[in-house]
């Protein structure tokens, strides 16, 4: 995940507050058309959000950060995660589609890699998904991180820069809460065991749907 630095021209980024409901409306009314990077990066850098309009969709977990889903159609799905100090994901890929990302709490910490090798480079011949995964030789290189705060910037993932974990490490002290787009909806991804020298396909789910 790369920080862009697309900014939109005519605005101060993430100025102008709308609620919930009226951003999901205009990331539903961009969906109806060609979905592009540059497209939802405009939206995303426009609009803040109410933190009250934000609250009834999140939820905590101990052990791991939670997926609480906004809204989804087809082409593309809206999400809160709450990140618990201390919690990180697995290295992992996003299935060959577009995301953004705003943290709008406290601070997280974004690796972005680079897959230089590995032994089974035809399993991502396929179609639908990106890769079928099941390499047992990987070489991945840190291209840098990123230390995110609230409404700050915008983080994103693309068929180039797909690879990267999120990390809330202790020394942050205290949880964080982002917010999440991806087009089309990843629903399962690619992780990577750097120590075990694996990976291996994982599903995806929400921990909580909006009623
Ligand atoms: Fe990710």
């Amino acid at each position: 995940m790369e920080s862009s630095s697309t900014q939109a021209s005519s605005v101060v980024p993430f100025g102008e507050t709308i609620s919930l409901d009226q951003y999901v409306r205009e990331i539903e009314n961009l969906s109806k058309g060609l979905i592009t990077k540059q497209a939802i990066a405009d939206l995303v850098l426009r609009y803040r959000i109410p933190a009250e309009d934000l609250a009834r969709h999140k939820s905590w977990n101990p052990a791991k950060h939670t997926r609480n889903l906004i809204f989804r159609n087809q082409m593309i799905e809206l999400m809160l995660i709450c990140w618990n100090s201390g919690t990180v994901t697995p290295l992992h890929t996003h299935n060959g589609q577009l995301g953004w990302m705003v943290v709008v709490e406290g601070t997280l910490l974004v690796e972005n890699y680079r897959m230089k090798n590995c032994n089974k480079p035809e399993n991502q011949q396929v179609v639908g998904i990106d890769c079928v995964a099941g390499a047992t030789e990987i070489d991945m290189e840190l291209l840098g991180t990123e230390k995110v705060t609230p409404w700050s910037a915008l983080n994103t993932v693309d068929k180039t820069q797909t690879i990267h974990r999120i990390l809330n490490p202790p020394e942050h002290g205290g949880p964080a809460v982002s917010l999440h787009i991806y087009s089309q909806p990843i629903d399962s991804c690619v992780v990577f065991d750097m120590e075990n020298q694996r990976c291996a396909r994982r599903d995806l789910s929400y921990d909580t749907k909006p009623e």
